[in-house]
């Protein structure tokens, strides 16, 4: 079962103030602190951010992946996005000493001994469910599990663990290094304590912790999605075009980009599945406007395919 992605992507160098150039320089939190080994399941593009932030914050990090192909790119992942943080300056330590931190591997069993085990698999729910009982498997029983899923439901999740209450949402932003932002998202049965050390932990990588009680879209797609079918709605009435739309928002509620180029820059077909999802789980507000489907029955995806709200082509 795979469900639409709503923990929206923006990529580096998307021209967003804020992005693009690693965030994380001399802003840890004095006082906070990671544990010192810890997991991530899965080296993609989030799991080999979320490796590096850990290693940058002190600790020793195993990385799991699939085989040994896939082992062999997370590491590469991993060590030449630490090398980029070294290279940008403002940490202690060398590249040796930071990739030291890192293990890769393709057997579970090397959680032994993590205090945190993060998942960044990818977002299909049977996936996420066998990944995290096989990694709850290999855990002591006062370690804590987290997944970095952007849609499904957390407390689903945790419902089939043995420990849900040692379970929670992480969800970081794309980029990582670049990201200010971690939402914990909190499941019914997450303890006191996780919520606590949840938000210490994301401090302590230099990032700013959301706390969302679980429900879908959490609060950043939720607000981001609405806000962008409004401005939608508002070029299919004709209130305005979508350049004065987008300065609107941007010289008048100083958003960094305004909600109709940051949707060409998500891309269309990737904002309308997230909407169709809020739309079914949330109901009437997140119906998606016909403009936005007839946009993406035409191909016109935004920046990827050249054309969106705006011309992308020159
Ligand atoms: N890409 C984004 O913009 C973004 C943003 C926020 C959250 N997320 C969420 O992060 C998660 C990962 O997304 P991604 O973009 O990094 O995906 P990705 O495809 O880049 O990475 C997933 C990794 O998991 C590995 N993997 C697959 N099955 C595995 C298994 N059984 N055991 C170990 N490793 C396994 C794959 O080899 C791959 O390296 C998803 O839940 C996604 O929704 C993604």
């Amino acid at each position: 079962m795979t469900h639409a992605t709503v923990g929206e992507p923006v990529e580096a160098h998307s021209g967003i103030p804020g992005q693009g150039k690693d965030q994380m320089s001399n802003r840890l939190s004095p006082g906070t602190s990671v544990p010192s080994r810890v997991g991530v399941l899965g080296g993609g593009r989030m799991g080999a951010g979320i490796a590096h932030g850990f290693a940058l914050a002190g600790a020793t990090v195993v990385v799991v992946e699939r085989d040994g192909q896939s082992a062999e790119a997370a590491r590469e992942r991993v060590e030449s996005s630490l090398a980029k943080s070294l290279e940008r300056g403002g940490f202690d330590g060398n590249l040796d000493e930071l990739t030291g931190r890192l293990n890769v591997s393709t057997d579970y069993g090397s959680f032994a001994g993590c205090a945190l085990v993060v998942e960044a698999v990818p977002e299909d729910m049977e996936l996420k469910v066998s990944a995290l009982t096989a990694v709850e498997a290999q855990l002591g029983e006062d370690a804590w599990l987290a997944s970095n899923t952007s849609s499904l439901s957390v407390t689903a999740l945790a419902g089939t663990l043995q420990r849900p209450e040692r379970f929670c949402g992480l969800h970081f932003f794309n980029p990582v290094p670049a990201s200010l932002l971690v939402e914990v998202v909190l499941a019914k049965d997450t303890s006191a304590e996780l919520a606590v050390l949840a938000r210490q932990w994301v401090d302590a990588l230099g990032k700013t912790p959301v706390v969302v009680n679980d429900t879908p879209g959490f609060a950043s797609s939720r607000l981001g999605v609405a806000i962008a079918l409004e401005a939608i709605r508002m070029v299919q009435e004709g209130v305005a075009c979508a350049e004065d739309i987008d300065a609107a928002m941007v010289l008048g509620y100083k958003f960094p980009v305004g909600p109709l180029r940051l949707t060409d820059i998500v891309g269309l077909d990737v904002r309308l599945g997230i909407a169709e999802y809020l739309h079914s789980t949330l109901g009437e507000r997140f119906c998606p406007p016909q403009l936005l489907t007839k946009m993406v029955a035409r191909g016109e995806l935004g920046r990827k395919t050249g054309k969106g709200f705006y011309d992308w082509n020159d």
